[in-house]
């Protein structure tokens, strides 16, 4: 019997004889059918994140085959295992909420079964940042694999794409600019295949940032869900797993603070969604590395938006795929990042670029000269509205409102919002900011994406396309608009969000980085903050989330999760 604390002898449950425990462990394990030479060898766990509610993870069946596959062809025993699985429209009340679940299930199952890597396939937007943090907690090798993005649709000669399109059309439908029977057929439309939403949302934008940050194989962010071409990547990956663990590369010698300053480089480059400055710092929280915000925003000063994909650009990620994936935005970046950074594919992030095929003409990825945005896709806003800070995503807002003072109109939760947004007596012109108060980390709870104020609707039928609107909640990657999110601290936990009525000023300065709040101390002084809807009391994984869950400054992960920060990122210049 082997003693060796590789393969099946990792992390034996002790009946008190270290024998007899290897010996039961092994009779239970022989019911799969295993040899004792499969059983001899190093084990890759694989992450089966398949769920009947997860179309965006239809593919992961096929994935695990091929990588099985990979991990066997290079010598090794493949053995997967399920986790919760997370998709956006199937995750009450917010995937957010579940994000840290999942990232403790993952982290618990990988830690408690026999490991000696792990390949984790994850896609839909929360399951890739909770299957990192997870694996830098767990502290072993780690590979990440997406399922990969959907390819487009067609709606009457026009192409659609999950989800920017289903705003669109959603809003053409709210204005009366089209029928019932034409969102009928659009809905029909939208998700046309397996895989992750097909524009910048969050999960392109966390797939591009992984493979920057080197955690995913070179090439890997961008392949659509039903490519053979992701099939052979999987099988690479599988491969992969395997020399990790020979050479024993855990994560953290990966996710480095370099590591960390590409993935946001990316982040900022890609116009990528405002929920993913939340994931990476909770990511690199788990590792002791804090995100100075401010540092963020001097990195967005000199990083341009360079790729053209929906909701700021035209294209979409199977354009990005053909023209060249990651490597075509990291090739433009190239004096901007950190080369000599490591990656799982055993080269640096360097080498990478240069084995990569191309350059070809395309017109998906800009160059640095003539770029979409002139500066990176989120701007970090300070002032008296937001003394932790907020984000507006730039890229997608409106030139015009990046300066503006308006009168607010406040909504005091969701639920005051969807009673009273279309309200055809609402006092409300198109100069106004809408505020939502309570949806936070803890407000709602679980912040979520209704950061993205609908334009009333008898602003929309005047034709109004866009308005200032601020909330503490987070906003969907696929939506656009001049939106200030992420308020911290939240109304919720007292921040003075919670303390705007209807009526005060409110001024907006993106250039000078300010959310101000134009009422004086006194006044809100002699205020009382706007009182949190009434929640239901507090039992289970929402007892530990509303008193363990940090702001969004600080990812949103939980306060017992994460060591305390030892560095800070990026460095002051
Ligand atoms: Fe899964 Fe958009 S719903 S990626
Ligand atoms: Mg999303």
């Amino acid at each position: 019997m082997t003693t060796k604390k590789t393969g099946m002898a990792r992390g034996l449950t002790s009946y008190g004889d270290a024998g007899f425990s290897m010996f039961l462990r092994k009779a239970f394990i022989k019911a799969m059918g295993y040899s004792d030479d499969a059983l001899e060898r190093p084990i890759v766990g694989v992450v089966n994140t398949y769920s009947g509610y997860n179309a965006c993870h239809r593919t992961v069946p096929d994935l695990i085959e091929a990588v099985k596959r990979g991990v066997m062809l290079a010598g090794a025993l493949p053995v997967d295992f399920p986790t919760v699985s997370l998709h956006e429209s199937f995750a009450y009340p917010t995937s957010m909420f579940l994000r840290n679940l999942m990232a403790m299930d993952t982290e618990e199952i990988i830690r408690a079964q026999p490991m000696d890597a792990v390949v984790m396939i994850g896609g839909c937007d929360k399951t890739v940042p909770a299957q990192l943090m997870a694996a830098a907690s767990a502290g072993v090798p780690a590979i990440q694999l997406v399922t990969g993005p959907m390819l487009t649709g067609s709606h009457r000669g026009e192409r659609v794409g999950a989800c920017t399109d289903c705003r669109r059309f959603w809003a053409r439908y709210r204005a009366d600019e089209i029928d019932a029977t034409e969102i009928a057929e659009v809905n029909d439309r939208l998700a046309p295949s397996a895989g992750t939403c097909s524009v910048m949302g969050t999960a392109s934008t966390m797939a591009l940032a992984v493979e920057a940050l080197g955690m995913m194989l070179p090439g890997g962010a961008a392949i659509p869900a039903v490519l053979s071409e992701r099939l052979r990547h999987a099988e690479a990956t599988g491969a992969a797993a395997v020399r990790l663990a020979r050479d024993g590369i855990t994560p953290d010698r990966i996710m480095t603070e370099r590591a960390f300053e590409n993935a946001l480089r990316v982040l900022l480059a890609t116009g990528g969604s405002t929920n993913g400055i939340i994931h990476l710092t909770a990511m690199a929280g788990r590792l002791g590395i804090r995100i100075d915000l401010e540092g963020f925003d001097r990195m967005g000063r000199e990083t341009p938006v360079l790729v053209d994909l929906k909701p700021s650009g035209r294209h979409y990620m199977e354009d990005l795929h053909d023209a060249g994936g990651l490597a075509a935005i990291l090739r433009e970046l190239r004096p901007l990042l950190h080369l000599d950074c490591p990656t799982v594919a055993g080269s640096t992030l360097g080498e990478a670029i240069d084995a990569a095929p191309g350059p070809w003409p395309q017109d998906v990825v800009r160059t640095l000269e003539n770029p979409i945005h002139p500066e990176g896709g989120m701007a970090f806003l300070r002032g008296t509205l937001a003394p932790g800070g907020a984000i507006v995503k730039q890229s997608a807002a409106s030139a015009r409102l990046m300066r503006h003072t308006g009168r607010a109109v406040v909504f005091a939760g969701a639920a005051d919002l969807a009673a009273r947004i279309d309200d055809p007596d609402l006092d409300v012109t198109a100069d106004d900011i809408l505020v939502l108060q309570n949806i936070g980390p803890k407000g709602a709870p679980g912040m979520p994406e209704a950061g993205y104020l609908p334009i009333p609707r008898k602003l929309a039928r005047q034709g109004v396309t866009d308005m200032v609107r601020i909330s503490d909640g987070r906003m969907s990657g696929t939506a656009s608009g001049t939106i200030v999110l992420h308020v911290t601290p939240e109304s919720a936990s007292g921040g003075p969000l919670a303390l705007v009525r209807t009526g005060d000023r409110i001024r907006l300065d993106v250039p000078a980085r300010r959310i101000d709040l134009l009422v004086d101390e006194a006044e809100l002084a002699a205020r009382t903050p706007v009182p949190v809807p009434h929640a239901p009391p507090a039992r289970g994984y929402r007892k530990l989330y509303l008193d363990s869950v940090l702001q969004a400054d600080e990812g949103c992960d939980f306060d017992f999760l994460r060591p305390a920060p030892t560095r800070t990122i990026p460095p002051r210049s």
